[in-house]
């Protein structure tokens, strides 16, 4: 079995649990959750949100905290030069829950690289990662979406794209933001928003409770994974995970 399959088996169990117990009895993830097999996963609709381009200590933390009060789980896409000096901040998002993914160490335009630049940039953020969190798989998301052959052929990781984009880098205008969200919203869809900023992090939370106040479940991507019975493929690119497709 890959790790990969295994980490699922585990998460599917996870997500069973959350489905079941109260939120501030959550699991951590893939945690001692064998005997729960056979129950019943709530019907959804389901949504990943996800956050590119830091960690930053001050919106993070504020973002962490107020995830952990809601007892939801989201996926950080993070930049290797904001992981200096916030590796305790690595460390509680994943003792927390949370899934960590790779967005280079630079925040470069992967479709620019030729092998030794992709090597500095995913590949060293991986290793870091990996001495830092003791594991070596970690999905990729490429900064701006931007790709080609080589970047699928060289990536070693599933790629994780979006299918709800409220450019919140673009105006930190926390209303409109929950608004465009709230309204595009559906079962699969992968939110994208940046914890670098004050207001998205407002954002965020006001899409968690009216989201949740509307019957959805927020997972992160390799739980959704997890949910709709799929293997994430190292090379595929995903943007969303509807019920069937
Ligand atoms: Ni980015």
């Amino acid at each position: 079995m890959s790790n990969w399959k295994k980490r699922l088996a585990a998460w599917a169990m996870a997500v069973t649990v959350l489905g079941l117990a109260a939120a501030s009895q959550r699991p951590e993830r893939g945690e001692g959750l064998e005997a729960l097999g056979g129950a019943k996963l709530p019907a959804g609709p389901y949504v990943a949100l996800t956050f590119d381009d830091g960690p930053r200590a001050s919106t993070t933390s504020a973002l962490l905290d107020g995830l952990a009060q809601r007892g939801v789980h989201a996926t950080f896409f993070v930049i290797g030069e904001n992981v200096e000096g916030n590796e305790l901040l690595l460390q509680r998002m994943e003792g927390e829950g949370h899934q960590i993914g790779l967005h280079t160490y630079h925040h470069k335009s992967l479709d620019k690289l030729n092998a030794a630049g992709f090597y500095e940039e995913v590949d060293s953020l991986r290793a870091t990662l990996t001495a830092l969190l003791g594991r070596e798989d970690f999905m990729l998301r490429p900064p701006y979406g931007m790709m080609n052959a080589a970047t699928q052929a060289r990536a070693a990781a599933p790629i994780v794209l979006w299918s709800v984009d409220p450019e919140d880098w673009s105006d930190r205008d926390t209303p409109r933001q929950v608004a465009t969200i709230t309204q595009a919203a559906q079962d699969g869809d992968i939110i994208l928003l940046h914890d670098i900023y004050p207001a998205s992090v407002d954002t965020a939370l006001e899409v968690v409770d009216t989201l949740m106040a509307r019957g959805f479940h927020f997972v992160t991507v390799e739980e959704l994974f997890a949910i709709r019975g799929r293997t994430p493929e190292n090379g595929t690119v995903y943007r969303r995970l509807p019920p069937s497709d």
